[in-house]
């Protein structure tokens, strides 16, 4: 009886501690985890981060986390009839730099890089310019494929997980092209 008794308690200590760790891990989310996860889910990688080819053609360049369109990287030939509405919007193989009826647009670095990507931004100008779809929350339009408006339906939590995680980065300094309107495409 007396061994009953003690493993009883064992067994209710040991359910007791499970219940506390399940209520800790609530308590705090490994937020940078949930991040990581939000933005592999959210296809971020798929424009954000630079490409490489080989044989089995394109992979991701993962040295380049999400560092955006490679600065010195030169756009392939274009046809420009893509600038008018109605004709095919072109990507460029990467994924990184789009061609629309908005000019051209280029991926940009996610990285906690000051000058170059995010490093400067707070969560607040995050949040901000992904619910707004405006530059830092009150600039320019965001242009296209950006896909802000699906990207804005994300709770706080989930935005401030996604900017935790952007910022876990290594910074990378790599400095994407501005913008191109249509009348100044070349
Ligand atoms: C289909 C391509 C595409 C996908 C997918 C995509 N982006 Fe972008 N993103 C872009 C392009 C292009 C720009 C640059 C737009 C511009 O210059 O106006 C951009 C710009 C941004 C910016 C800068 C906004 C600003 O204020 O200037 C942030 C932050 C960003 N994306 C975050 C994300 C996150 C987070 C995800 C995933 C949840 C994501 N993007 C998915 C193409 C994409």
């Amino acid at each position: 009886m007396k061994l009953f008794v003690s493993l009883m308690t064992f067994a209710t200590l040991v359910i007791a501690s499970s219940a506390a760790l399940a209520a800790n891990d609530n308590a705090a989310p490994d937020l940078v985890a949930q991040g990581k996860a939000l933005v592999m889910h959210g296809m971020c990688h798929d424009c954000h981060t630079p490409k490489t080819f080989g044989p089995q053609g394109m992979g991701f360049d993962w040295s380049k986390t999400l560092s955006g369109y490679p600065a010195a990287q030169p756009l392939p030939p274009m046809d420009k009839q893509a600038l008018k509405p109605g004709y095919w919007v072109l990507g460029s193989p990467d994924l990184q730099a789009w061609v629309g009826p908005w000019g051209i647009s280029y991926a940009a670095n996610l990285t906690p890089d000051e000058q170059t990507g995010i490093g400067l931004w707070t969560a607040d100008v995050f949040i901000k310019a992904m619910r707004t779809g405006k530059h830092m929350g009150e600039g320019r339009p965001i242009l296209p494929p950006m896909p802000w408006e699906f990207i804005k339906d994300m709770s706080d939590d989930q935005l401030k997980a996604v900017f935790a995680y952007l910022k876990s980065l290594p910074p990378i300094k790599n400095a994407v092209p501005q913008p191109v309107a249509p009348a100044d495409v070349k």
